[in-house]
């Protein structure tokens, strides 16, 4: 490679239930293709043997899909970017396991990749946040205030204490009957509803959150309504979904609110798979305005689980030289 060439990047994600490759050419994504995993739907959640198994199905096709429509051959590739964690055990074997095949076989660079630090770098894709930002990464299972100084050097100042932002909403989507995943299905219904239901705000110091008190709170609610009336959720759906997700988006925009003005920092920014919701988007633009904050949102297709995103992460790990070694090893639970 000259010292013009910009890196020519292959990653890809296998943490969850996605199976994700994505190219990185010239400073962008030249390609980014992502297979869902179906088989969950009917379990009302994940289920990690299985999603394993589909990523062994779904790791080959996609890759050669990632690199074929970024016009390029496997040879063209400098480094192979990989997911190492969090997530779950056999669902990052797999990739990391086959990453680390074709990073010896084609004799390539490897780079091992945090998932919630990749979360974050889905904002170096098409714009670029003034440094020191805010992030507030909220995913299925994550929520994580960060101050980000610069491209890879984030410090986490706050977090979940139990469920993450996505666990509740698929938690709350699960007791009402929606089907999985639920977070897009309560948006679904709360978007043609109203909040007409108080739920409890959770009283925790500094910058950490708690949603297992409002999973409980919740739960009390809507059994107390069906004993008084078993088609309280037919005729009130709507409203119900509109008024959990108002609390839940009320909790994480008054932490982040707190620790922007606390911290006195005015570039504010969403990410994780729970940014696609659109009560947080919309509340969250508004509080920017109200604040006179600069904010920033990926563009949908990388705030879910996606291989651009490693991309992102792994450019910039590329020019400070950060590389793995062929023993790298998965972390079900990965700091910063
Ligand atoms: O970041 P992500 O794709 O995967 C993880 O790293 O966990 O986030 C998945 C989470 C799930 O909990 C899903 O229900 C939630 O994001 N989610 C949403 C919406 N779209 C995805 N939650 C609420 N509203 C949405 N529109
Ligand atoms: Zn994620």
């Amino acid at each position: 490679m000259t010292a013009s060439h910009q890196p020519v990047i292959l990653a890809i994600e296998s943490s969850c239930d996605e199976t994700s490759a994505a190219v990185w050419r010239n400073g962008g994504v030249a390609s980014n293709v992502t297979a869902t995993q179906d088989v969950h739907r009917q379990y009302g959640g994940v289920v990690p043997e299985l999603a394993s198994r589909v990523h062994q199905q779904h790791i080959v096709p996609v890759v050669h899909q990632a690199v074929s429509q970024a016009g390029l051959k496997l040879d063209d590739v400098d480094a192979v970017a990989v997911t190492v964690g969090p997530g779950l055990i056999g669902s990052l074997l797999v990739g990391i396991s086959f990453a680390k095949g074709l990073a010896l076989a084609l004799n390539k660079t490897l780079i091992c990749v945090n998932h919630m630090q990749a979360h974050v770098a889905a904002h170096y894709i098409d714009h670029q946040p003034v440094f020191p930002f805010l992030c507030l990464t909220v995913s299925g299972g994550h929520t994580q205030l960060v101050v980000v100084n610069d491209f890879m050097q984030m410090e986490i100042i706050g977090q979940t204490l139990d469920d993450a932002a996505g666990e509740a909403f698929d938690k709350a989507a699960k007791l009402l009957g929606l089907s999985y995943p639920g977070g897009p299905m309560v948006d679904w219904h709360a978007q043609r509803g109203e909040a007409l239901f108080q739920f409890p705000e959770p009283q925790i110091p500094g910058y950490d959150f708690s949603f297992s008190g409002l999973k409980t709170a919740f739960l009390y609610f809507v059994q107390d309504k069906l004993k008084r009336d078993p088609s309280f959720l037919k005729t009130n759906m709507d409203n119900v979904c509109a008024s959990i997700q108002q609390r839940i988006v009320t909790i994480l925009l008054n932490k982040l609110k707190q620790a922007a003005n606390d911290r006195n920092i005015k570039h504010v920014a969403l990410a994780g798979g729970v940014s696609a919701n659109s009560g947080l988007r919309k509340g969250f633009e508004a509080l920017g305005k109200k604040e006179g904050w600069t904010t920033y949102i990926p563009k949908f297709e990388y705030c879910t689980d996606n291989a651009a995103m490693i991309a992102a992460a792994a450019f910039y790990m590329y020019e400070k030289k950060q590389f793995a070694q062929l023993d790298a090893t998965p972390h079900v639970r990965m700091p910063f």
